[in-house]
C-alpha cells in the first residue's frame, strides 16, 4: 500500500473515532432512569444512617458513580441548554455526586451525610430555572 493511502486511512480513522456518541436517552429518560434513582439511593442511605456494611457501601459507590457521570452527560453537546447557568447547575450535581463517591471510597459516613444538602439543592437549583412549569410541585429529589 502507498504511504499516502496509509496516511489517509489514519486520518479517516481518527475522524471517525472523534465523532461523539449519539445520545440514547432523552433529557426526561436521563432524569427518570438514571439521575433520580441514583440520587434517591444515596439520599435514602443517608437518611437511614449511612451504609452498614461493605455491600451497602459498594452499592452506594455505584450509585454515586452513575450519578456523577450522568451529571457529566447533562453538559454534553446537544444536551446542555446553554453554556452558562445550565453548566453551572450540572456541575453542582456532579460535585455533590463526586463527594458521595469519595465518601463511599473512604467509607466515611460523616462525609457522606454532608452531601445530602448540596445534592438535594443541585436538583432544585436547575429545576427552578429550567423546569418552571413543574416547579415546585415536582421539583427537587423528593
Ligand atoms: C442541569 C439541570 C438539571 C439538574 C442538575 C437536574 N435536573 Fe432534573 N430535570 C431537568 C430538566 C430540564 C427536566 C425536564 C425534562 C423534560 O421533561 O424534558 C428535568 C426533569 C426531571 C424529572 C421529571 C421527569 C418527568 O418529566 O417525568 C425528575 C424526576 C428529575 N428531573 C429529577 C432530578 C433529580 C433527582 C435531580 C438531582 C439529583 C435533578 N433532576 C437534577 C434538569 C435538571
Amino acid at each position: 500500500m502507498k504511504p499516502a493511502w496509509l496516511i489517509l486511512i489514519v486520518i479517516a480513522t481518527c475522524l471517525i473515532a472523534q465523532e461523539p456518541a449519539q445520545p440514547t436517552a432523552t433529557m426526561k429518560q436521563l432524569m427518570v432512569d438514571l439521575i433520580h434513582p441514583a440520587s434517591n439511593d444515596i439520599l435514602l442511605a443517608i437518611y437511614r444512617g449511612g451504609p452498614k456494611d461493605d455491600r451497602e457501601w459498594a452499592a452506594l459507590r455505584r450509585s454515586a458513580l452513575s450519578l456523577a457521570e450522568s451529571a457529566n452527560l447533562l453538559t454534553a453537546r446537544g444536551r446542555a441548554r446553554d453554556q452558562g447557568n445550565w453548566i453551572k447547575d450540572a456541575k453542582l450535581l456532579a460535585d455533590a455526586a463526586a463527594g458521595a463517591y469519595k465518601a463511599a471510597q473512604a467509607k466515611d459516613g460523616k462525609a457522606l451525610a454532608a452531601v445530602a444538602e448540596p445534592l438535594d439543592a443541585s436538583c432544585t437549583t436547575c429545576h427552578k430555572q429550567y423546569r418552571p412549569d413543574v416547579f415546585p410541585r415536582e421539583g427537587g429529589s423528593q
